[in-house]
């Protein structure tokens, strides 16, 4: 009994150390160029096809869209793509692709398929992420002289992925005022996150300088929008 499970534990790991086929995880900057990385390793099997499938958001199934042959090589199944390019090496047993000037609709899942002989169809998945920065501004409600709780100013951040981090820096100003902060999220994955100010617009809030501050993965550094708040008062906005 016992030297059956050892055989079985053998069996498993001589398997785990055989053919493996390598792939990876990508993130990519809008309009950045992706390396969908993938190659065999560890076989002598004879190699006869590597065929890429995706999926996406707009088309949820998986679909053949590259084949690589040894003699015609790469294919395009039904559109041409040409930002797609086979950078891998057949000999090598390597699909590599390149994808240049990545936008949101090639966001998705990338499967390499190795077809190899005696040992069948070897496959892994790629997961393709994009990172997309936002368009910020800051928009000035103009407020007017008062006793009442009004907003000073919102800023934005619209249409990144993921969502960005988006707060004010009040310094001195302390609890004279509050933020908050909402967001949308829309069907291609991004989401705008818009952060308001708000406080009573006194004569002594009068230029003081504050910060919207921005930031996420898909900047190398944070974002800072400098403001000036400004109490008008009724005569000037009438002017
Ligand atoms: C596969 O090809 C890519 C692109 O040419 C290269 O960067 C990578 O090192 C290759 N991988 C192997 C294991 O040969
Ligand atoms: C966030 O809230 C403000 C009001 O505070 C509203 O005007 C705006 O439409 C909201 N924005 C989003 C993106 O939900
Ligand atoms: C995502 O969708 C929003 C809302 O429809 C749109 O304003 C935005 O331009 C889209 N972003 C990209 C990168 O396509």
């Amino acid at each position: 009994m016992t030297r059956m499970l050892l055989m079985i534990v053998f069996l498993m790991s001589t398997d785990a150390e055989a053919l493996r086929v390598i792939g990876g995880n990508v993130k990519v900057v809008q309009g950045g160029t992706a390396m969908l990385s993938c190659y065999v390793m560890d076989t002598n099997d004879d190699l006869t096809q590597i065929t890429w499938q995706r999926r996406t958001r707009e088309k949820p199934h998986n679909d053949n869209f590259l084949t690589i042959l040894p003699r015609d090589g790469p294919q395009f199944v039904s559109e041409r793509d040409d930002r797609f390019k086979y950078i891998g090496n057949f000999n090598d047993k390597n699909g590599t692709l390149q994808l240049s000037n990545v936008a949101l609709k090639d966001e998705g899942s990338y499967t390499c398929i190795f077809t190899l002989f005696p040992s069948g169809n070897q496959k892994t998945e790629i997961p393709l992420n994009l990172l997309v920065p936002p368009f910020t501004s800051i928009k000035d409600n103009l407020p007017t002289l008062g006793t009442e709780e009004v907003l000073f100013a919102t800023c934005t951040a619209a249409g990144s992925k993921p969502p960005a981090e988006v707060r004010w820096l009040t310094g001195a100003l302390g609890d004279k005022v509050r933020t908050t902060t909402n967001s949308t999220q829309y069907d291609n994955g991004t989401t705008t996150t818009v952060s308001s100010l708000f406080g009573v617009p006194m004569r002594e809030i009068n230029g003081h300088q504050v910060q919207c501050v921005i930031s996420g993965d898909f900047l190398s550094k944070v974002e800072s929008l400098p403001f000036t708040i400004q109490v008008y008062c009724e005569y000037q906005l009438l002017m």
